[in-house]
């Protein structure tokens, strides 16, 4: 392959703000609903979008009353009074948010409680109704976040990293003055080295550990909080249950090679399956699904052949990313980072407001672990250039054209320019990426379908083909249960629209407030200065746009199916397809798919209750009722529940 190293790495951002909201009332049927500007500014406050600046804010601030108390003892309350007038946050009662006191508080200089932002006054139901059962802990659990979601502190003593030694760079408010402050160095101590994809020269950066690592991304963002909350109240304990925290940033292998990942958690399996009694509940979200492989795997975990037999009781991939995100997809080819990182949405908003698109591009490549949500599996799995699975009866644009282009002018002379289905996009896409990129690719990762027996036994111990479940199989654990649990109906990126130029596309005019946003206040954040326009020659073409066809395009993003970062066919086709062959899954082990409805409530943070949003799903009810019945010994009453046509979708795929 003579792949040359080019510099294509910038996209466009794709905005999605308008008043016209189409939706469905609860039959389904489509609505079109014209919101207020109250109406949309009592939204937009409720959304993700106020809480984090407001969780960012908060944080800044507390960020300087520790970095220089005595000055900011004066400012704080003026700046805070500004901040909330500036929101007319007054008008806003978030439940269980009591905002004099926390002025009241701010005011006397103690640190506020800034957590209750959290509170939505669902704390502890789920688990009380389980108690209320008379159910109580009996496997240990172990949790396993997701990409982005662990904390990550330094450890390195060289003098410039000396202030920031064991304090968090990623996660918690210090990441934010860190930011702030030293911006260069904080960048250069989370950027992995290219060619090694392990922390460069001088720099020493850590996962943290224990359950705090990622409960909270930050206070009052709560990742794991509800799930450890519902659990402590049917006696779960740091005796009975750990959180797997891990540095998402390394290639599985490296995790292995540097932090001895995979086989400390092993021991621990073992340690809380000897001293209990009793196997283990591995609950794991997003990216963590890949986990499982990677524990029993003869390599790394030096298990044996019935080692998740004899340790692991049930295994929940709760929105596991088991087939790869399409919209990584299109940041690896032109460095659209928002999206990608909106598996985590509050990573999303640091870096997206601190640092240029070239410099997010940049940090973003150099994790290796990025790649392991590359699409997999190709045209059987995602459609060819006519079909693909998910198409409806009446769509104008099948989904099996990941990317189309409009103008097929330059066709002739640039033969990049065509519409191409997942197989096609993938070789393009891996073509557009350093070659650092590419050898790391190739030696660690794997994204084919391989349905030879004899090769995917062999595949056993081949470390690159476990993050893919196409090409390697589940472990032989005939009593082990598998739980897929994801949320279903929120809009999802599924393909993509480019357009390509030879010349320097200027980034400043196409995220420049445009008349699509609500006045200017809901648009995308503010670049930094420093956000020159880059040469790019591939981006999103956002010009394309049409809300009245099937499928829906906004500014060049297809619209498909999902939990709003993840496909649905991802989400579920391994789940209710691919493991119930034998061939990917030689025990037979019983698989249970548990679609929770995207039903969030606009006048709470996050959704509430009934959201199943990639990240706010870890707060739902649903999730944590599975959570909890597995891991007191009553998953056998959970049923295969479903709200999607995945069994449709992915018995059209191409499995033999
Ligand atoms: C990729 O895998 C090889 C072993 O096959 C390993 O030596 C190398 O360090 C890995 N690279 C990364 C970035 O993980
Ligand atoms: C594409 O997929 C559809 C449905 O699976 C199939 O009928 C069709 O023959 C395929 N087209 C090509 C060119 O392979
Ligand atoms: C046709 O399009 C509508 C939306 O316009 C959609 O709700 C419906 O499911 C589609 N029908 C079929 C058969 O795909
Ligand atoms: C891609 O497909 C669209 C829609 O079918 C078509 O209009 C366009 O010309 C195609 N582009 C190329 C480069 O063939
Ligand atoms: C918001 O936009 C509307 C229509 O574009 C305009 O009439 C109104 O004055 C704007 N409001 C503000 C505060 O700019
Ligand atoms: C969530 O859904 C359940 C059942 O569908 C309903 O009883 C409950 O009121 C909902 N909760 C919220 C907060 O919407």
């Amino acid at each position: 392959m003579a792949l040359k190293k080019r510099k294509t790495w910038a996209g466009s951002e794709t905005v999605e703000h308008t008043t016209v909201e189409h939706t469905e009332d609860d039959d389904g049927t489509p609505m079109v609903v014209v919101h207020t500007k109250e109406e949309l500014k009592r939204r937009w406050i409720a959304s993700r979008r106020f809480l984090f600046p407001l969780g960012i804010f908060l944080g800044t601030l507390l960020g300087f009353v520790l970095v220089s108390p005595a000055t900011s003892n004066i400012e704080f309350p003026a700046q805070l009074s500004m901040f909330l007038q500036q929101y007319d946050i007054q008008k806003f009662q978030i439940p269980g948010l009591d905002w004099t006191r926390i002025e009241a508080e701010w005011n006397n200089f103690k640190i506020p409680e800034l957590w209750k932002l959290n509170n939505d006054g669902r704390e502890y139901q789920v688990g009380e109704a389980m108690k209320e059962r008379g159910l109580t802990a009996k496997h240990p659990v172990i949790l396993v976040p997701g990409v982005i979601s662990t904390g990550l502190e330094s450890w390195s003593t060289s003098p410039e990293y000396r202030n920031f030694f064991r304090e968090k760079v990623w996660g918690g408010f210090h990441m934010i003055s860190q930011v702030t402050f030293n911006r260069e160095r904080w960048m250069a101590g989370l950027m992995l080295d290219p060619e090694t994809g392990l922390d460069p020269p001088d720099v020493k950066v850590r996962a943290a550990q224990g359950i705090d690592a990622a409960s909270s991304f930050i206070q009052g963002y709560w990742i794991w909080s509800k799930v450890i909350e519902n659990l402590a109240v049917v006696n779960y304990d740091p005796n009975n249950m750990f959180l797997a925290a891990y540095d998402w940033r390394l290639s599985f292998w490296n995790l292995e090679e540097r932090d001895g990942y995979f086989s400390v958690l092993k021991s621990r399996i073992e340690e809380m399956r000897g001293r209990m009694g009793k196997k283990v509940v591995l609950v794991a979200h997003s990216m963590g699904s890949t986990v499982l492989k990677w524990v029993e795997s003869p390599e790394h975990g030096r298990g044996g052949p019935s080692w998740v037999e004899n340790h692991i009781e049930a295994f929940v991939s709760a929105a596991g990313t088991h087939l790869g995100v399409p919209k990584a997809m299109t940041a690896f080819l032109s460095g659209e980072m928002k999206d990608t990182v909106e598996l985590h949405p509050a990573g999303a908003y640091v870096l997206e407001r601190f640092f240029s698109r070239k410099e997010r591009a940049k940090l973003f490549r150099s994790w290796a672990g990025s790649a392991s949500m590359w699409i997999k599996g190709g045209s059987s799995i995602w459609g060819n250039f006519t079909h693909a699975p998910d198409d409806h009866a009446n769509f104008t644009h099948t989904h099996g054209r990941f990317i189309s282009f409009r103008d097929s002018s330059s066709t002739e002379s640039d033969p990049g320019v065509r519409n191409m289905t997942v197989d096609e996009a993938s070789t393009w896409i891996l073509q557009h990426t350093p070659t650092t990129f590419q050898k790391m690719m190739a030696a660690n990762f794997s994204f084919e379908i391989e349905r030879d027996e004899a090769v995917l036994e062999k595949n056993n111990v081949v470390p690159s083909k476990w993050s893919n479940p196409l090409e390697s199989r589940l472990p032989y654990a005939p009593s082990m249960k598998i739980y897929c649990a994801y949320g279903h109906g929120k809009e999802t990126e599924r393909s993509y629209w480019y357009a390509r130029g030879e010349y320097e596309y200027d980034d400043s005019q196409a995220d420049s407030p445009n008349a699509q946003c609500f006045n200017g206040t809901d648009c995308d954040t503010p670049r930094t200065p420093l956000d020159l326009p880059l040469a790019r020659k591939n981006w999103i073409d956002a010009e394309v746009s049409d809300d009245t066809c099937q499928p829906r395009v906004r500014n060049g993003v297809q619209m498909g199916e999902g939990d709003g970062t993840v496909s649905l066919l991802s989400l579920g086709a391994m789940c209710v397809e691919g493991w119930k062959r034998k061939r990917w899954n030689p025990a037979g082990i019983k698989i249970t798919t548990v679609e929770l409805p995207h039903r969030p409530s606009p006048s709470i943070p996050r959704g509430g209750a009934n959201t199943s949003d990639h990240v706010d799903v870890l707060g739902s009810t649903g999730l944590n009722e599975l959570i909890l019945k597995v891991a007191t010994g009553v998953g056998d009453e959970i049923e295969d529940t479903f709200v999607s046509d995945i069994r449709e979708y992915a018995a059209r795929m191409h499995w033999d």
